[in-house]
């Protein structure tokens, strides 16, 4: 909160967000979220508001390539970064491998926690081909890219939930995926 110069107390900011490589300039209240923001102020509603305070992975979003949850993130702390939405993730109206591997193997039903289930696959993706551990890593020294096994993959997307219990697909998905991701990128 800034005083606006007339001895009132400011609450909102004009803030640039650059989501999925198109530049916004909205104005929010400072204590806006990135997710109301993203879908409300700029009609991405591809991310999804499940519980709206940081327990189901719904409303994941990439923020500098890696995953954030966009229900606790204010807008004003995204100022500046690359966002990615699920809208963003398919370049040139291709769908990337993560993408058609959730619809090749049915990695979803009702599709609520699909936008961030993808979102945070991706980011998952870049975090273990940088080399960081898990909980269920064995040998977590840095050295050594662990192996991307089941367990790996459960227990890195143990963040998101999905109502309707696919997870054995969206984990085959992932896992089938995951060669053709690296490459894409
Ligand atoms: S809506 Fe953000 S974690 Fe559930
Ligand atoms: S597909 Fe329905 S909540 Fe995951």
């Amino acid at each position: 909160m800034t005083d606006n110069g007339r001895g009132e107390i400011e609450t909102r900011s004009e803030i640039s967000l650059r989501v999925n490589d198109v530049d916004y300039r909205v104005a929010v209240d400072n204590r806006r979220t990135l997710l109301d923001a993203v879908r409300d102020d700029l009609g991405l509603t591809g991310t999804k508001k499940g519980c709206d305070h940081g327990q189901c992975g719904a409303c994941t979003v990439l923020l500098g390539g890696r995953r954030v949850l966009s229900c606790l993130t204010l807008a004003v702390a995204a100022e500046g970064a690359a966002v990615t939405t699920v809208e963003g993730l398919a370049g040139d109206g291709e769908l990337r491998p993560i993408q058609e591997a959730f619809v090749r193997l049915d990695g979803f039903q009702c599709g609520f926690c699909t936008p961030g289930q993808l979102c945070s696959a991706v980011g998952m993706l870049a975090e273990h081909a940088a080399g960081w551990p898990s909980a269920v890593t064995r040998d977590g020294s840095p050295e050594r890219t662990p192996e991307l096994t089941e367990e790996e993959i459960r227990e890195r997307m143990s963040g998101n939930l999905c109502r309707c219990s696919a997870y054995p697909s969206i984990v085959r998905a992932i896992l089938e995926a995951s060669a053709r991701e690296a490459v894409a990128g």
